[in-house]
């Protein structure tokens, strides 16, 4: 594709998204398991950029039951955000697109395929059926608004059962204490450059859950935090789940978040997911030479070492990828079969997969 046809179909594809009419019919699905808040199916998601196509999503496919935590992870740039930013339909535009696969949101009574979703129904689904907690609060909140009129927003605009101004407060003020802000009446009338990190982000976490929505993407929640007050958001995430039956998708380059709140985990290179599985099944047996290599830098207490594992080699680029395994040149299990077609995805349990020949050639 030259320049020209990349400006041409970029504009084609936003003009489809942003049509506004568009009948139910058109975009609505089946979840292929009830069970899941959020099933994504062979999605590819590709930025058209003068520098050529960057395939950032290439064929990925996993699944967020409800209840549940799925924490996903990889190194930087191996498309954690960009999946998350499609499925809440915030990719860059009119650059990034959703050019193959599904995202299908589960709304109870119907689902949803998010690509062809318009943009006017998916302003009504961010916040009241899937919202997200960014990495950074002080970029994602308003510092020109008080945080108890950033969270009256939200649910004003999303939540009919609040309908009076003092209806609104009282349910502000009732999150405020539920994400855990100790003086909830004061830091009402604050705003945000007035709060530490935590509280900002504690803050943002309110802002997700106004709405009791089914699915919470969380991109580095904890990334700019401390130790201490990291380990009190993942709690709080925690008791999400377990109390308002929340699915959350985490997205982290840090397994020791992973080991401490998922259930599931979804390990992605360079747009693909190389292996998933239970978080026992990961960690305790990890099939993929990439997965290996994670759990190997990661150092353990007690264990003493001159130098931390770190995997040779770098990630290949996404403009340019090879047609064999993404992995093979930094892997020192690679064999003459790497070099074929990229690897099918081999099941070795109900629950774990792995895309690699080793396990075809070594069980
Ligand atoms: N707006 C954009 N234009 C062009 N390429 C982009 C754009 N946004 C993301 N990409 C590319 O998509 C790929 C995936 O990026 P993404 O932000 O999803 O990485 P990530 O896994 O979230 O990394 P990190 O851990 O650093 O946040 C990268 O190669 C990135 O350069
Ligand atoms: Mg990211």
């Amino acid at each position: 594709m030259n320049k020209q046809q990349i400006r041409s179909y970029t504009k084609l594809l936003e003009r489809q998204r942003r049509k506004t009419n568009v009948p139910e019919r058109c975009y609505r699905t089946q979840m292929k398991d009830t069970g899941n808040a959020v099933e994504f199916d062979n999605l590819q998601v590709q930025f058209f950029t003068d520098n050529g196509i960057v395939k950032s999503v290439d064929g990925v496919s996993f699944c967020v039951p409800t209840g549940k935590v799925v924490g996903v992870v990889g190194e930087s740039g191996c498309g954690k955000s960009v999946t998350s930013l499609a499925l809440m339909q915030l990719l860059q535009r009119p650059q990034g697109q959703i050019v193959g696969g599904e995202i299908r949101l589960n709304l109870q009574d119907k689902a949803y395929d998010i690509a062809k979703t318009p943009e006017a129904v998916m302003r009504q689904l961010r916040g009241s059926a899937v919202s997200m907690i960014f990495q950074e609060p002080m970029t994602a909140l308003n510092p020109v608004f008080t945080v108890g009129r950033q969270i009256e927003e939200v649910i004003s605009f999303h939540d009919r059962r609040y309908a009076t101004a003092q209806e609104i407060k009282n349910r502000t003020l009732e999150l405020l204490e539920l994400v855990g802000i100790p003086n909830p009446q004061g830091v009402y009338g604050m705003y945000p450059h007035q709060l530490s990190g935590g509280m900002r982000q504690r803050v943002m976490i309110a802002i997700a859950i106004a709405c009791n929505p089914r699915l919470v993407v969380a991109d580095e929640p904890t990334t700019a935090l401390d130790v201490t007050i990291q380990a009190q958001i993942l709690e709080l995430l925690a008791s999400l789940r377990d109390k308002l039956g929340t699915a959350i998708l985490l997205i982290t380059h840090d397994l020791g978040v992973v080991a401490g709140i998922a259930d599931l985990v979804v390990v992605m290179y360079a747009g693909r997911v190389v292996e998933q599985g239970t978080v026992q099944e990961i960690l305790s047996c990890p099939a993929h030479p990439y997965t290996i290599g994670l759990l190997a830098s990661k150092p353990v207490v007690g264990k003493k070492t001159d130098s931390l594992f770190s995997i040779p080699g770098s990630v290949p680029d996404p403009v340019n990828l090879p047609k064999h395994c993404y992995f093979h040149s930094r892997c020192s299990h690679a064999t003459q079969a790497c070099t074929g077609e990229y690897p099918a995805e081999i099941q070795l349990s109900p629950t774990h997969k792995v895309s690699c020949y080793k396990e075809n050639t070594h069980g």
